[in-house]
């Protein structure tokens, strides 16, 4: 029964199906039907169809024609937004190649080892690397993996793929990442590397990814502001009213 007499019925009745659908339907499962839930919360068919609406319309139910009302299935997520540099360029239809800048074992500091679950002052190769699409500029890149993880990183060709490096070599799959990203002026050095004006814009990424033990990667990543661009799918969160 609905009994709160501060929220219109409608209000109450959604939420009411909110945790009928977290806690008692599978994905797919087909909601009681119009007539039942008047019945089982005495309301009307109108405060009924208002309820639904307002889910279905937030992406939690998915009206399907000629069956009814179903709890929505979660989407499948891309997982293109992991890509390597490698994968990404090729599948945009580049050609990627790399310089490898600098590569040395260095100590960590205290956001990398945050980043990294390690502690402040534990050994990490540190490897900076311009990345090439087509013979230009397209991204700098500063990462960090743990020695103790990958202990003859360094020893690597490293002009290829670092990721299919970490699969291949030490059977390390980054299948996760948390990534950060913002914009910035290239600034001196990075105008330098990346062969644009000091004034052009970046895209500047901060990702740490894992694999299933745990975080091993800390990237930073600046790309061409006028070089790259970013797609993703969005999808509405829970409604925030
Ligand atoms: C992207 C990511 C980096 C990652 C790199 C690996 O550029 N932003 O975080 O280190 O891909 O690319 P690759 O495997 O081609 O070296």
């Amino acid at each position: 029964m609905l009994n709160d007499s501060l929220l219109p019925k409608h209000a109450q009745l959604r939420a009411a199906l909110l945790r009928t659908i977290d806690e008692e339907l599978q994905p797919g499962a087909m909601i009681p039907s119009e007539r039942d839930l008047t019945v089982r919360y005495d309301v009307s068919r109108a405060t009924v169809r208002a309820a639904i609406s307002s889910l279905v319309n937030e992406g939690r139910l998915t009206t399907v024609p000629g069956r009814g009302t179903v709890v929505t299935r979660p989407r499948v997520e891309s997982n293109l937004h992991l890509a390597s540099f490698t994968q990404d360029m090729r599948q945009r239809g580049h050609r990627p190649s790399t310089e490898v800048l600098a590569c040395a074992v260095v100590t960590a500091g205290e956001v990398t080892a945050k980043a990294l679950g390690l502690t402040p002052g534990d050994r990490l190769w540190e490897i900076e690397r311009l990345r090439l699409a087509d013979d230009e500029p397209m991204a700098h890149e500063i990462s960090w993996y743990p020695e103790a993880v990958f202990p003859a990183l360094g020893d690597e060709d490293l002009n290829g793929s670092i990721y299919a490096v970490l699969e291949s070599t030490y059977g390390v799959v980054i299948t996760d990442a948390h990534q950060t990203t913002w914009a910035e002026q290239a600034g001196p050095t990075y105008a330098h590397l990346l062969e644009v004006a000091e004034t052009a814009p970046v895209m500047a990424f901060d990702r740490v990814g894992s694999s299933s033990e745990g975080p091993v990667e800390q990237t930073i990543s600046r790309y061409r502001g006028d070089r790259y661009q970013l797609s993703m799918g969005l999808q509405r969160g829970p409604s925030a009213r």
